[in-house]
């Protein structure tokens, strides 16, 4: 028998978007008071604060990026944030590079400080960036969630988001590969552009080489993986 490991694919995170010239946005409350706004290299010394950052170094490089961040501040403390890329970005945890549409933005590395989480900032921040993406004439917003973090994914439901794939790694020939395993429902199209967002050129031969495994483990009774 073989281990459980390579039979299952391993779930790492989900994958959600929000198309925003559908119908209202939802605009979760937060449990206290607090306003929100969008911040620019200014903000750079108390933001890197509230990440943890030593320097705001590596703050001013993302401003300088184009990267945007917004910020809720609960009496007078920054209190959370999160960023918003346009074009491409890094998805750090996968080693991925997503690349976005025109008219598309990718919200990511959010916090809440220790002291105030458990507010309902987190999905109140993600209502006000999107609301204020969309008032700019943006279409679509993607955002990833770790698969075992459940005050994120908590959240991106109260936001509006919809699951689109499941980030997976797989077993494809010899080695082992992430991919996206569409959710229950989510058209084919939608999976497809993001799998090509996501692994640009190797989209391709990630393609053949799952394609080949599938066959073998077909022809050779072996379990095959669920995409
Ligand atoms: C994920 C995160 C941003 C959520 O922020 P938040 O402002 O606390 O969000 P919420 O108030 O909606 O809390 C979400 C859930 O966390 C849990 N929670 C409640 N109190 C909490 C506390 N004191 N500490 C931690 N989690 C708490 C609850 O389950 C809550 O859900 P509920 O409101 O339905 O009870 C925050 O936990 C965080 O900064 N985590 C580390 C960074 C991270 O994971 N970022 C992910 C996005 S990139």
């Amino acid at each position: 028998m073989k281990p459980a490991s390579e039979i299952d694919p391993k779930h790492l995170g989900t994958l959600w978007v929000l198309n925003l010239d559908e119908s209202t946005l939802v605009s979760p409350a937060s449990r206290v008071e607090v306003i929100f706004q969008r911040i620019g290299p200014e903000g750079a010394p108390s933001l890197a604060q509230a990440m943890g950052l030593n320097d705001p170094a590596e703050v001013l490089q993302r401003f300088a990026a184009g990267k945007r961040c917004y910020i809720g501040n609960v009496e007078g403390v920054l209190a959370t944030y999160g960023w918003v890329s346009f074009g491409e970005e890094l998805i750090g945890e996968l080693r991925l590079r997503i690349r976005l549409a025109p008219g598309e933005a990718y919200i990511w590395n959010c916090g809440t400080l220790p002291a105030y989480r458990g507010l309902r900032l987190y999905p109140a921040l993600l209502g006000y960036i999107v609301n204020d993406l969309r008032a700019e004439g943006l279409k679509r917003v993607w955002i990833g969630a770790d698969a075992d973090n459940l005050p994120s994914q908590t959240g991106i439901v109260l936001c509006g988001f919809q699951p689109i794939a499941d980030v997976v790694l797989v077993r494809a020939l010899t080695i082992r590969i992430p991919w996206l395993r569409g959710c229950p429902g989510v058209p084919e199209q939608l999976v497809e552009d993001a799998r090509r967002a996501l692994f640009g050129k190797r989209y391709e031969a990630w393609l053949t080489a799952l394609s080949l495994a599938r066959q073998r483990a077909t022809s050779s009774h072996h379990g095959e993986e669920d995409l």
